[in-house]
């Protein structure tokens, strides 16, 4: 049977823009889908530079305005990988025009504008997902399956972390091409849109909405160089963000990250505690999940590590053989796969839009405790 061609327009080339093109190029490989991305155009500013990421990575053509990319007839898809503070512009646009559209994470800058471009795609129909890829590590799929089945019984405890420690020197700058993650003005918010909306999405997703949360953030360098024009300048993003909440199934949240936990390069881990049984990840060990379960027989009860390579475990059956692991860059595989298949069944892969939006409203409940020193209530999607 023929493939149904699938024409993407990728905007920027940087981390992400590599992620996705290599999961854009290996996941007919291992998936029998219906559609077959092409990597018809990379677009971004710098033309020599989206040429020699063109050439290496297989794109037919290139822009360096993403405007004229939205306008081609021959795009059918565009990935955002840009910046935070361009998302809703280009995704807004690409709706217009038609487009599907694949964004990259945080959704937005906050919930307000996250709802524009919700509002946007649900007007013009087209298919739409956000690239929160942890949803597909399998082993936190499989964390998934398990609460679903209801092995953990109750909920009581939800724990969250992602730890870095890359921005301690003050003399790293803030702004520019290789640090917007700094600059509040291109990134929206700290660690906490950039780090912990990877937390909350996953959370959201295995453990139901969160009801409130109080927050406290930190910014521990004042005041940087900007990359781009040499200026000292205020800091504006939260070095840090500490919060705990109620979901509202009852359990208790509690979530940390930071860029300044040194030894940590991304020490993204969860734990969650049921009547049953608990779970834990850790993305430094990501094809393995911790699980404990109170009904074994007690004299071998205590914590098991599932190594999840089996046929049988999520996604797993499509690689290689048992006991052989896979890594980080394959939950953009599985990404692209759920988007194919979900256009194809009509049924869209989450999560939407719609679906981010959520983790945005928690952003926002954040970072407005973290200022205010007040629980807030988390806005309803
Ligand atoms: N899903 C994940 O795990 C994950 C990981 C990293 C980053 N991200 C998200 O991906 C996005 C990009 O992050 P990154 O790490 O790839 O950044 P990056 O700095 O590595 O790359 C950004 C790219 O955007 C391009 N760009 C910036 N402004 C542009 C414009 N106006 N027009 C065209 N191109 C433009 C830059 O040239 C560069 O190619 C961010 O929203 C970030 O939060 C997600």
């Amino acid at each position: 049977m023929s493939l149904k061609p699938l024409n993407i327009g990728m905007i920027g080339y940087g981390f992400m823009g590599r992620a996705h093109s290599n999961a854009y190029a290996k996941v007919n490989h291992f998936f029998d889908l219906k559609y077959k991305p092409v990597l018809k155009a990379a677009c971004a500013r710098d033309e020599a530079k989206v040429k020699a990421f063109a050439e290496k990575w297989g794109y037919e053509s290139v822009e360096t305005d993403w405007r004229k990319l939205i306008a081609r007839k021959d795009i059918d898809a565009i990935d955002i990988c840009t910046p935070n503070n361009t998302h809703a512009e280009i995704a807004i646009a690409a709706a217009e025009a038609g487009k599907m559209i694949l964004c990259e994470k945080p959704l937005a800058m906050n919930g307000p504008e996250g709802s524009k471009m919700v509002e946007a795609v649900e007007r013009a129909g087209v298919p739409n997902i956000v690239w929160y890829n942890y949803r597909r590590v399998p082993a936190v799929t499989l964390a998934k399956k398990l609460i679903d089945d209801g092995k953990l019984g109750r909920i009581f405890h939800y724990r969250a972390k992602f730890l870095q420690d890359w921005t301690i020197n003050p003399e790293v700058p803030q702004g520019g091409a290789g640090t917007w993650r700094l600059d509040v003005a291109a990134a929206g918010s700290g660690v906490s849109g950039d780090l912990l909306a990877h937390c909350i999405d996953t959370a959201l997703w295995l453990n139901g909405d969160l009801a409130d949360v109080c927050a406290m953030t930190e910014t521990f360098v004042k005041e940087r160089k900007h990359a781009a024009t040499g200026q000292i300048q205020k800091v504006g993003i939260d070095d840090a963000c500490t919060f705990m909440g109620r979901f509202k199934n009852g359990s208790l949240a509690s979530f940390e990250s930071t860029r300044y936990a040194r030894g940590h390069k991304a020490l993204y881990t969860f734990e969650i505690n049921g009547e049953n049984a608990s779970i834990f990840w850790d993305l430094h060990d990501l094809h393995r999940l911790q699980y404990f379960d109170h009904r074994d027989g007690g004299l071998t009860r205590g914590w098991r590590s599932i190594h999840v390579t089996d046929g049988e475990h999520p996604y797993m059956a499509n690689w290689w053989v048992p006991g052989l692991q896979i890594g980080y860059e394959h939950s953009f595989v599985h990404q692209v796969k759920d988007f194919l298949e979900g256009l194809a069944s009509g049924n869209l892969a989450m999560p939407t839009f719609r679906d981010a939006l959520r983790t945005q409203y928690v952003l926002d409940a954040v970072l407005e405790s973290a200022a205010d020193q007040r629980w807030h209530k988390v806005t309803t999607v």
